[in-house]
């Protein structure tokens, strides 16, 4: 009922009498009038004048659900949503979420996080309010071997996104670093929960650095508003992401892992670059030549010999 009233008050031009909302919504006068105190507490800009009624004038710069899903475009992603304030990490609000049986879709959002997780055990510089920190709950039928895949969508997601709301030519360095030229805008975190060989759920966490300044940034890190030099609307960027994920998510169900493969190296940064990569087993310098159909990183070494990774970390050396 409360997001019908602010739906209903975004979509009127002027004002809106108190009688017409209570007509349109059911609710009494005094149960609205209390409503738009909590809109105010939450930060919404809400003008009431005797005679003429209750216009929105401002909403606030903020993650909540009810912005978030005033104008979805998704059939699933995102239409259950946990918005918090600040969390240790949305990954594990995910993950206690998936164990609990939460519907495939389910997105977890914070303002800020205190122990935000990078890949490798790194950290995620996640300032209050400046940010995208959001993990997704999916229940793909894959088999464990595959699951890869879902972090190369990831990217290819959220490259696509980041061009479509702003003007920065972002890439993808492999496996799912988003990039503008050497610059890190954004990382990709994927966790999962198994039993043998069946998935269980996966949770596709994902930080981006939307209006953060670059001065609180680590090294080598950038902001959507420092590359395009204006401010930009994380609401907006965050439901194009979840449209971008449904998209390719349910391209994998039908077509397969190809699609995905073929617009991921158009993305890439990577590919044709000389690099070094590190995992477990040790390192290989060479050139990174193409991407296997798995997903795997394939570089001719100095000896030229195709050696393929699967994971690892990746320096583009020049
Ligand atoms: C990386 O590039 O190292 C991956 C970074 C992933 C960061 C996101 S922010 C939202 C989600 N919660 C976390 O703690 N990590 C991911």
């Amino acid at each position: 009922m409360q997001t019908q009233i602010l739906k209903f008050l975004k979509e009127s031009e002027g004002y809106v009498s108190g009688e017409e909302i209570s007509r349109r919504c059911g609710m009494s006068r005094a149960a609205i009038w209390k409503y738009m105190q909590e809109l105010r507490q939450e930060g919404f800009d809400v003008v009431a004048v005797p005679h003429l009624g209750y216009k929105l004038v401002a909403t606030p710069d903020k993650l909540l659900p009810s912005e978030i899903q005033h104008g979805l475009r998704t059939q699933y992603l995102g239409k259950k949503i946990i918005y918090e304030d600040t969390v240790p990490s949305t990954m594990d609000v995910a993950f206690r979420l998936g164990m609990e049986g939460a519907v495939e879709g389910t997105l977890v959002c914070a303002e800020g996080q205190t122990k935000g997780k990078g890949r490798l055990g790194r950290q995620w510089s996640s300032p209050k309010g400046k940010g995208i920190y959001m993990s997704v709950v999916l229940r793909p039928s894959l088999p464990l071997t595959e699951v890869a895949q879902l972090t190369l969508l990831a990217a290819v997601a959220v490259c696509e996104a980041v061009r479509r709301v702003s003007s920065v030519e972002a890439r993808i360095k492999w496996p799912n670093d988003i990039l503008v030229e050497n610059r890190k805008l954004a990382g990709i975190l994927t966790e999962l929960s198994a039993e043998t060989d069946r998935v269980r759920f996966v949770v596709i966490g994902i930080g981006i650095n939307v209006n953060t300044s670059v001065s609180v940034l680590p090294p080598q890190a950038t902001s959507l508003k420092e590359e395009a030099q204006k401010k930009m609307s994380r609401v907006e960027l965050l439901q194009e992401i979840l449209l971008e994920l449904e998209t390719w998510y349910e391209r994998l169900k039908k077509q397969g892992f190809a699609p995905v493969v073929e617009r991921w190296k158009e993305l890439s940064s990577t590919l044709g670059k000389r690099v070094r990569l590190v995992d477990p087993g040790g390192e290989v310098e060479g050139e990174a030549v193409d991407l296997d159909k798995t997903g795997a990183l394939m570089i001719r070494n100095d000896a030229g010999l195709i050696v393929s990774k699967i994971a690892g970390d990746v320096v583009q050396v020049r």
